[in-house]
C-alpha cells in the first residue's frame, strides 16, 4: 500500500473532504440502531462507534475521514473477490453453472430456496450458499491450494499478502453451524465441488481476511474503471468479469436491503457483517459531476441492521450519493 500512498497522496479536495469530515462526525452516533454480528463472538468487542471512509479516485485524490484506519475483516465482502478469483480460474460459464445471478429477497444466510426452486442452484455468489459453492470451485484440489489462488489474486490486485485474523476466523469456524448446514445440503446436491470441511475452511479464512477502508476502496476504484489499475496502469481483471461483479453488488450486495440501495442510494456496494461496505461510482458520461472518473469507497462502521449492512455506513453512502448525485441511474 505504499506505493499507493505515495501517488495518492497528491490532491485532496478540500469541500468535499470537509463535507465528509461533518458527516462523518455526525452518523457516528446512529450505531446505536444497531448492533455488532455478535453470532460471531470475536466481532462482539469492535467499537460501535467508528466509523471510517476512504475514497480513491483514479487520478490520484484520496480522501480519508474518521476512523478509516482501523482493521477489520472482509467478511462478505470478500464473497466478491472469490466470484472473480473462481471466474478466472475457471471461466465464468463453468462458474455460472453452478450459481445463478438472481437476487433473493431472503437473508444472506437463508438456506429456503436450496429446497423450495429445483434444481437447488444457490441464487447468486453473495448469499453464503452461493459464496460457499464459489469458495469449493476455485482452482487446486485443497483448501490451502484454493486460498492460495484466492491470496494471489488479493496481491495482484492490492499490492500485499493478505493477513488473516485467526481470532475471527477460529471464533466462526467453531460456531458456523448454518453454514455447515448449507454446505452439507449443497453437496448432497452436487453443487459442491470440494469437501464440505474444504469448503468451509476456505470460506470462512476468506472472511478472515484483515483490510482496512484504504484497501476495500482500492478494489472498489479497480472495479469502477472496469477491472483496470489505475495505480499499476494495468488491466488486472478483465472487464467482463469486472461487470459482472458489479451487477451482482448491485443487485445482491446488500441482501435483502439491495432494492432499497438500488433505489436510495444507486451505486454497487457490497456489505460484510463486520461493518465494511465496499462501494463504487462509475465513470460518469455527464460532465463537471462530482467523481466524474468514478471512484471507489471503504466504508467501516461495526453496528450493523438487521440485514447485515453497516447502520452508520449506510447512512453516510446515502448522503453521499443524495449531495453528491453519485446515484447511476
Ligand atoms: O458466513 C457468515 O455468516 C459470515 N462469515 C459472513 C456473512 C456476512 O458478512 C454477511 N454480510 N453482511
Amino acid at each position: 500500500m505504499e506505493e499507493l500512498s505515495k501517488e495518492y497522496d497528491i490532491h485532496v479536495n478540500s469541500q468535499r473532504k470537509s463535507d465528509l469530515d461533518e458527516w462523518v462526525a455526525h452518523y457516528r452516533s446512529f450505531a446505536i440502531e444497531g448492533q455488532t454480528a455478535n453470532y460471531i463472538p470475536a466481532l462482539r468487542n469492535a467499537h460501535l462507534s467508528q466509523l471510517g471512509i476512504t475514497i480513491l479516485e483514479p487520478g490520484g485524490t484520496m480522501i480519508k475521514s474518521g476512523d478509516w484506519e482501523v482493521p477489520f475483516t472482509l467478511q462478505s465482502i470478500s464473497k466478491v473477490l472469490s466470484f472473480i478469483a473462481a471466474c478466472l480460474g475457471r471461466g465464468i460459464s463453468y462458474v455460472l453453472e453452478r450459481v445463478d445471478v438472481e437476487p433473493t429477497g431472503d437473508a444472506f444466510n437463508s438456506i429456503i430456496r436450496l429446497e423450495m426452486h429445483k434444481p437447488g442452484k444457490p441464487f447468486n455468489p453473495m448469499i453464503n450458499a452461493g459464496a460457499i459453492t464459489v469458495a469449493s470451485l476455485l482452482p487446486g484440489d485443497s483448501s490451502q491450494k484454493k486460498l492460495e489462488f484466492l491470496y494471489g489474486l488479493f496481491e495482484n490486485l492490492l499490492g500485499k499478502r493478505p493477513t488473516i485474523n485467526e481470532e475471527v476466523y477460529q471464533s466462526e469456524w467453531q460456531t458456523s453451524h448454518r453454514n455447515r448446514a448449507l454446505a452439507h445440503y449443497l453437496k448432497e446436491t452436487n453443487y459442491l465441488e470440494s469437501e464440505v470441511e474444504e469448503a468451509l475452511e476456505v470460506y470462512l479464512m476468506q472472511c478472515s481476511i484483515e483490510v482496512t477502508t484504504e484497501d476495500i476502496a482500492l478494489l472498489g476504484l479497480i472495479l469502477s474503471q472496469d477491472g483496470y489499475h489505475p495505480v499499476r496502469k494495468e488491466q488486472v481483471i478483465p472487464k467482463k468479469v469486472a461487470k459482472l461483479a458489479k451487477a451482482l453488488m448491485l443487485t445482491c450486495g446488500m441482501y435483502n436491503a439491495s432494492g432499497k440501495f438500488a433505489a436510495f442510494i444507486g451505486v454497487p456496494a457490497k456489505s460484510g457483517v463486520s461493518g465494511g461496505i465496499m462501494a463504487l461510482v462509475p465513470p460518469s458520461a455527464r460532465s463537471g459531476m462530482p467523481f466524474q472518473d468514478g471512484c471507489g469507497i471503504g466504508i467501516y462502521g461495526p453496528a450493523i441492521d438487521e440485514y447485515g449492512n453497516s447502520v452508520a455506513g449506510s447512512l453516510l453512502l446515502k448522503q453521499m450519493a443524495q449531495e453528491w448525485d453519485l446515484s447511476i441511474f
